[in-house]
């Protein structure tokens, strides 16, 4: 195979069959769609390269910057890209969690600016989310970014349904499959995937998965955040369901050990979640008599990256694949009655309760949002540092109360379960978090 560029090796993925042995499903044909072999690594290749190809020789004339607000495979793909055509980039997140991406980026020469989000409340008492604004700025006239626009472009979908697609029909022998499974990030590869595949058969049927609420699963949206995605649209779903991240693991684990495909965490939960989804169709079919016999069936899933990128978040939920001790003082493992009992105050008792005994406030959200307004005397330790702490055991004295603080008053109060949990006499989380406190008229100062 011989090519001019490595552009032209973007797409054209192996459909690879997943052994019966290892999903355990008798009569349906399990596929895997391996976009983790396209050449920066990942499905998003594909999208990048459909949205930025078109403004590239104006880029390249005016000199412009290539921009986009993503913090994972996008941001690769288009730094890459930008940097073949001589032409700089610029990711625009509101927070990099998987270091290697970051470090991946920073070596790419991308710049990186890291704004808060809204619910990061930079400033609770302005109610515009500073990467909404970024995004306004962007698109007026006169802008000098070539601005890839992935959560709005329909040429990201548009790379999915001329490439992703039609390659999974042509590989099916020009059929369509009986389920098609893909994880939801911009919502571009499954949308453009299922439009072709329901143009082939429109008996397909299309599985969206999530991250489950409040968890984290790099690339993809949480059940709660999907319903904000430009480009998604609930139609194109029969059926959105939700992983958590242990399972993205263990599918991972699964694909990496038994199947030899070395997926990162989001083909991970595209195979737990296309199991799991089966597993009683499956058993329908049994009973399910064609003229020879039960019907088989066929799924395809998609394997969107890879697995190297993610060894630091699976170390930190996994240590024990690490031979490293177990996690010990995990938020995830309390139990929702333990979460609910976890005790809370209202802002005008936490505020009474500072003046009298004047407890330690942790301010729970980013440099950012705490630098720009917080409740004064309040020390800032961001979430992710938090977690840490508390792993180690508990990080206060038993004779300090602590008050814990956070944008909406979700988190705080998980922490004040597990401190409590551990043995802290006297924590309580702010209940409704700093907008609550921000909506009683109670004071912040800023830095
Ligand atoms: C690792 C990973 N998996 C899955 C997806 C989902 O792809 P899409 O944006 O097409 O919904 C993304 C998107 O960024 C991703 O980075």
């Amino acid at each position: 195979m011989r090519y001019e560029s490595i552009t032209e090796a973007i797409g054209n993925t192996p459909l690879v069959r997943i052994d019966p042995a290892v999903h355990g499903l008798h009569h349906i044909d399990l596929y895997a769609k391996l976009e983790l072999l396209n050449p920066f690594g990942s499905v998003k290749d594909r999208a990048a390269w459909n949205m930025a190809r078109p403004g590239l020789t104006a880029a390249a004339e005016h000199g412009s910057q290539v921009v986009e607000l993503s913090s994972g495979n996008t941001a690769k793909a288009l730094a890459v890209i930008a940097g073949m055509h001589g032409l700089g980039f610029k990711s625009v997140t509101n927070r990099m969690r998987i270091p290697e991406i970051k470090d991946l980026l920073l070596l790419l020469g991308a710049d990186i600016e890291e704004l808060p989000g809204q619910s990061e409340c930079l400033d609770p008492t302005n109610t515009e989310d500073p990467l909404t604004l970024f995004h306004r700025e962007l698109s007026e006239p006169g802008s000098s970014y070539l601005h890839t626009d992935q959560y709005f472009n329909p040429r990201n979908t548009e790379a999915h349904a001329t490439g992703t697609g039609p390659e999974i029909v042509k590989d099916l022998d020009g059929r369509a499959p009986d389920w098609f499974v893909a994880c939801v990030g911009t919502a571009g590869s499954s949308t453009g995937v299922a439009r072709v595949l329901r143009e082939h058969d429109p008996r397909v049927q299309v599985v969206g998965l999530v991250a489950a609420k409040s968890d984290f699963i790099p690339g993809i949206r949480t059940l709660d955040e999907v319903h904000e995605v430009g480009l998604f649209d609930p139609a194109t779903y029969d059926t959105v369901a939700s992983v958590t991240s242990d399972e993205a693991i263990e599918g991972m684990l699964t694909l990496a050990r038994r199947c030899g495909i070395l997926a990162g965490p989001t083909g991970g939960a595209a195979y737990y979640g296309t199991v799991r989804h089966l597993r009683s169709l499956d058993d329908e079919l049994a009973s399910d008599q064609g003229a020879g016999g039960p019907v088989r069936r066929s799924a395809v899933f998609i394997v969107c990256d890879r697995i190297e990128s993610y060894l630091s978040y699976t170390k930190r939920r996994r240590p024990d694949l690490f031979r490293q001790p177990a996690r010990r003082n995990d938020p995830a493992d309390l139990t929702d009655a333990e979460i609910a009992a976890a005790p809370g105050v209202e802002t005008p008792d936490a505020q009474k309760w500072i003046e009298r005994d004047r407890p330690l406030v942790v301010d729970l959200r980013s440099p950012f949002a705490y630098a720009a307004l917080h409740i004064e005397g309040a020390i800032n330790i961001v979430d992710e540092l938090f977690d840490e702490l508390v792993r180690g055991g508990l990080p206060f004295s038993t004779r300090q109360p602590v008050l814990l603080v956070c944008p909406v008053g979700e988190q705080s109060a998980r922490y004040a379960a597990l401190l409590t949990r551990m043995g802290h006499p006297d924590v309580r989380s702010l209940t409704g978090g700093v907008i609550a406190w921000r909506d009683a008229g109670a004071p912040l100062v800023r830095d």
